[in-house]
């Protein structure tokens, strides 16, 4: 067996320990002479799993009992259309910052609907290199959104906006569950869980029950909130091996990490390794992200040129340390270090980025 070093933007690295779990389980269950893949959504077995992963999640994130946890499909893009149909009543204002591909994904879903959307700041003047401060939200605005990190363009809010009392909504699909956040300002979270908690195919969404009392009804059932809500998120068929693996990366996260504020503090040391490469490089290397708003989870940097790009790329690749192409409409690279790329990992790009820039600097 030969792995590499993965510094893939999603779906991107496990713990090896949980795919390790999954491959030896993977025909017989728990004695129950099947896998996961195999059984019954309705089953005491599954039933089992699925609530557990509910329990993990709510106690490593903390989340107050008046939020729902809810296990959703269609990954975060559906939930740029999902929101809107759910938590706007015809004619309410709703505000939206940018600040990059993904915020202005929303928006334009948000827009398809027909909702009075209100762009109260956007980074866009300097290519989404900076998460904008001091913004103005419309007091009268149903929710505010925004992306907590960004995942193309390398910026992540480090503290989040006041918006005076109007619900907060973020898209948090490349940093949930990479760090502990308070819930309290929030009227609903939402991640694909391909980045930081596990495989494709399943969407967290946590949601305040006031929320939920604003859900319209005549949605279609699959983008109602409460159809999910009110079911345990078992109103259909669910991603059941997906939500498995997810329930083994928190477990991984509780038990051999040592929680969410242990998981913060190495994603952070991970960060700050790459940073201070990057920093120390004389300009060999050349942050994206305007320094106050790097984000920790995606790294992303220039070389001199798209040939030394190139090069850098596959000697990389070579050496494996693999994926850290920048994504296809920004070029240059990327370093994506979620949860599950260990600090060896990010030593180890560290060192390879020394060498290259000694080597060819
Ligand atoms: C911040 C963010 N939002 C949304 C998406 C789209 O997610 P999905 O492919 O799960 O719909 C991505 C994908 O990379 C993302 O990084």
């Amino acid at each position: 067996m030969s792995r590499v070093f993965n510094f893939s933007a999603g779906p991107a690295a496990l713990p090896l320990a949980v795919l390790e779990q999954l491959r030896d389980e993977m025909l017989d269950w728990h004695a129950q002479g099947m896998s996961v893949m195999e059984m019954s959504h309705r089953g005491k077995a599954y039933v089992g799993i699925a609530q557990q992963a509910e329990a993990d999640l709510r106690e490593l994130l903390s989340v107050p009992a008046n939020y729902k946890v809810l296990f959703l499909q269609g990954g975060a893009t559906a939930q740029f259309a999902a929101i809107p149909l759910n938590l706007s009543a015809p004619g309410a204002v709703v505000d939206y910052v940018n600040t990059g591909t993904w915020s202005t994904n929303a928006i334009k879903e948000a827009r398809v609907l027909n909702k009075p959307i209100k762009v109260v700041a956007s980074s866009e003047d300097r290519q989404f290199t900076y998460i904008p401060a001091s913004i103005a939200f419309n007091k009268d605005a149903v929710y505010a959104h925004i992306t907590s990190n960004n995942t193309i363009r390398g910026t992540q809010w480090s503290r989040f906006p006041d918006t005076g009392g109007v619900p907060l909504v973020a898209d948090m699909s490349s940093d949930f569950m990479s760090r502990p956040f308070d819930a309290g300002p929030f009227g609903l979270v939402y991640a694909g869980a391909q980045k930081n908690i596990g495989p494709a195919g399943v969407t967290l969404v946590i949601v305040r029950d006031d929320m939920l009392g604003r859900v319209p009804e005549g949605l279609p059932v699959m983008l109602k909130y409460t159809t999910f809500s009110s079911k345990n998120s078992l109103y259909n068929t669910p991603p059941c091996f997906a939500i498995y693996a997810v329930q083994l990366v928190l477990k991984w996260i509780e038990e051999t990490v040592g929680g969410l504020d242990k998981m913060a503090a190495l994603n952070r040391a991970k960060a700050d390794r790459l940073y201070g490469c990057i920093d120390a490089s004389g300009g060999f290397y050349r942050g994206t992200a305007e320094p106050a708003s790097r984000s920790q989870m995606n790294v992303t940097f220039r070389l001199a040129g798209e040939e030394l790009e190139k090069r850098f790329l596959e000697e990389a690749a070579r050496n494996g340390l693999s994926s850290l192409k920048g994504h296809r409409s920004v070029g240059g690279c990327r370093a994506s270090i979620y949860n599950a790329v260990g600090l060896e990992a990010v030593e180890a790009l560290a060192e390879f980025m020394n060498a290259f820039a000694k080597r060819n600097g």
